[in-house]
């Protein structure tokens, strides 16, 4: 991102092929056709208020998080003209001329909280992602609001507080069920001591099949958030079969307007010693059209130790993780490009 305007100056040169490290090897490359499209109807969070659904509600939360990792929630008390006001000013920070974004780019940042990028770790990918982004490390209200994009700040911080009491009651629900109920409040604090809005960007390319939005990754924290807009193209890998004797297929989490989609992250699954699953999912690209999509990560602070729950050690007579500081797992995890799920080996 020298020019400071990532993959879309790359587009909005008029490029008619794309460049060839951004060419993905054959194994890593999307077909559309591939996935199994299956509509797994969303969960409705405010049910969970009445007491003669809670308990089906909550067990869908857990049944979810047990199985593929991923599913989609309505009714989540963040406001609907929020998640609108969200992809505009997402469009609104990429489309601003190169020199405006570039003032964010890593080093010259006027906070090292935000940061300003394309691709994942492109020292390390062979082959680049077709994304910009730009993220944002929330530390409290004023420091976001003095070094928060101004296109930005106010709409991630509404998102970020009212996705925050979203994540919490589904933590109670998921911790509940693997019986972590001591200290429980500040197990969840610790579990979202560290909260980031990212805001993705991925522009129309004109050779979808050869590119990849996002690689295969799974998420390195405790639940992500994620609002995505109508374009679709994620695609989440089940490890269990959906359908008799179907194993590790793609499915498309597809867009569902007024939803957001939660993942179970890494920290999750190591700390339930694997019930619940940190699936891998990639993006594709599409030559359509641009697609955002603004997730919020909740992740322990770098300091914090992750590790398996000693009381579900007992049960299972092993340990599949081991216990290791967070700071550590993520500089592992940005130590390399997205590889699937090979971070939990670290772990
Ligand atoms: C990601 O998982 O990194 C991005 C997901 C999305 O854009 O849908
Ligand atoms: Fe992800």
């Amino acid at each position: 991102v020298k020019n400071g305007n990532g993959v879309k100056g790359l587009v909005d040169s008029g490029i008619a092929k794309v460049p060839e490290r951004y060419v993905q090897p054959p194994q890593e490359r999307i077909d559309k056709l591939d996935a199994f499209s299956q509509v797994l109807s969303p969960i409705d969070l405010s049910k969970l208020d009445q007491p003669d659904e809670h308990n089906q509600v909550a067990e869908a939360v857990v049944r979810a998080a047990e199985t593929l990792g991923f599913f989609q929630v309505v009714n989540h008390g963040v406001p609907i003209e929020l998640l609108e006001a969200l992809k505009d000013a997402s469009h609104k920070f990429f489309a601003q001329p190169p020199e405006k974004k570039a003032v964010y780019l890593k080093g010259v940042s006027p906070s090292p909280l935000v940061k300003y990028g394309t691709s994942f770790v492109p020292e390390k990918e062979k082959a680049l992602e077709w994304k910009d982004y730009v993220s944002m490390v929330y530390t409290n209200d004023a420091e976001a609001l003095e070094n928060w994009p101004n296109h930005c700040k106010d709409v991630a911080l509404e998102y970020l507080k009212a996705s925050t009491m979203m994540v919490k009651k589904l933590l109670e629900i998921l911790l509940n069920n693997i019986g972590a109920t001591q200290d429980q409040d500040s197990r969840i604090e610790a579990l979202i001591g560290q909260k980031m809005v990212n805001m993705n960007f991925y522009p129309a390319c004109p050779n979808p099949e050869l590119t990849v939005g996002v690689g295969r990754h799974s998420d390195m924290g405790t639940l992500t958030v994620l609002l995505q807009d109508g374009i679709g193209g994620l695609y989440v890998k089940a490890e269990e079969n959906i359908d008799a004797g179907k194993m590790a297929e793609w499915i498309e989490i597809p867009p569902i307007p007024g939803a957001l989609v939660i993942n179970v992250g890494d920290t999750l699954q190591i700390l339930s010693n694997g019930r619940y699953k940190s699936a891998e999912h990639r993006v594709r690209t599409t030559s359509m059209q641009s697609r955002v999509s603004i997730p919020l990560f909740t992740t322990p602070k770098p300091t914090e130790k992750i590790g398996p729950l000693p009381q579900l050690v007992e049960i299972d007579q092993i340990a599949h993780y081991r216990e290791i500081a967070f700071g550590d797992y993520m500089n592992n995890f940005f130590g390399k490009a997205h590889d699937g799920k090979s971070s939990l080996n670290f772990a």
